[in-house]
């Protein structure tokens, strides 16, 4: 087995909330190939901690501090919000040594602004996962900084790999995703509520709506993983003089592709201008 592979490995995490939560969660159920040994965590809201001390969870255990964390830990996932990054790294700075690993899921922090923090040579991955990790179901675009190496990201792409699909791709990427996919699954989500909406408007209970609409939209995404064309979808749906086609063309009257690729490109203009204050930062 590879060196670096996730089993054997200590792995901490900084900031048990949204998803450092559904990342320990992942790991925990991972099945033979998940983490083997304790997973390390911190986080200063107590109560984040608390469900996972003692008793079933007893393979995590809680820190008293990110340097515990750091001490303990071979890669260390750090998912705080974006504003705690720089202060949590500076915190956990001084015992990152040894070929440790620190996985920074923060949107907007790009890995050089991690690296000043750390210090010449410390090796950085940047990872931006989605809620959907709650569920199995994320996707995480990964990238690398200056120092990881391949066999750094094979392990990184372990750990996010117990909560969904993983994808590595450039750094300048990184902020499209975060509004294609980091927040894009709150536009799906507005996008099945809107739809279960539609179906109330037309007498349907809310919960039966809601989840015909969930899963009408689960059977299209997993046709398209498979490998049909969105348009085929549409194509095998849409009968001339049919409901489809009258759907379709108050759906293009209503704007909605356009709403939808502007809110694409909201999201990531925003990405790009917090990666730029962080930029600022770095240069000041
Ligand atoms: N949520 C998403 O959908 C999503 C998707 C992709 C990426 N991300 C990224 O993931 C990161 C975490 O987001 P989240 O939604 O999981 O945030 P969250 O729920 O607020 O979790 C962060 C946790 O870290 C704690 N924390 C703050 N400062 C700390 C410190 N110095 N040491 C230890 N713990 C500390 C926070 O406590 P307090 O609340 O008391 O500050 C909170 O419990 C962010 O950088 C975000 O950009 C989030």
């Amino acid at each position: 087995m590879n060196e670096r592979t996730v089993k054997g490995k200590r792995i901490g995490i900084i900031g048990v909330g949204n998803i450092g939560a559904s990342i320990l969660r992942g790991l925990l159920a991972a099945d033979g190939g998940g983490v083997s040994g304790k997973i390390f965590i911190h986080d200063v809201k107590k109560e984040n901690l608390e469900s996972f001390e003692g008793g079933r969870e007893s393979r995590v255990a809680v820190c008293e501090s990110n340097e515990e964390v750091a001490k303990k830990s071979d890669a260390i996932i750090l998912a705080v919000k974006p504003t705690d990054v720089h202060g949590v790294v500076e915190e956990i700075a001084p015992f990152i040594n040894g070929g440790k690993m620190v996985v920074s899921v923060a949107a907007g922090v790009p890995t050089s602004a991690i690296e000043r923090d750390l210090g010449e040579g410390k090796k950085v991955i940047r990872v931006m996962p989605n809620i959907g990790a709650r569920v199995g179901e994320s996707v995480t675009a990964m990238c690398r900084g200056t120092y990881a190496g391949e066999e750094d990201e094979v392990l990184a792409k372990e750990l996010l790999g117990a909560v969904g699909a993983v994808y590595s791709v450039k750094e300048r990427d990184i902020d499209v995703i975060t509004g294609l996919s980091g927040s894009g699954i709150a536009f799906f989500a507005a996008v099945i509520e809107a739809m279960a909406e539609g179906g109330v408007y037309e007498g349907l209970p809310y919960d039966l709506s809601l989840a015909i609409s969930a899963r009408t939209a689960l059977g299209a995404a997993k046709m398209i993983l498979a490998g049909d064309e969105p348009s085929t979808i549409k194509h095998m749906t849409a009968s001339p003089g049919g409901t489809t086609i009258r759907g379709l063309y108050a759906m293009d009257a209503g704007g909605v592709k356009a709403g939808i690729i502007e809110a694409v490109s909201e999201a990531t203009k925003r990405a790009r201008e917090i990666s730029g204050e962080a930029q600022q930062k770095i240069n000041r």
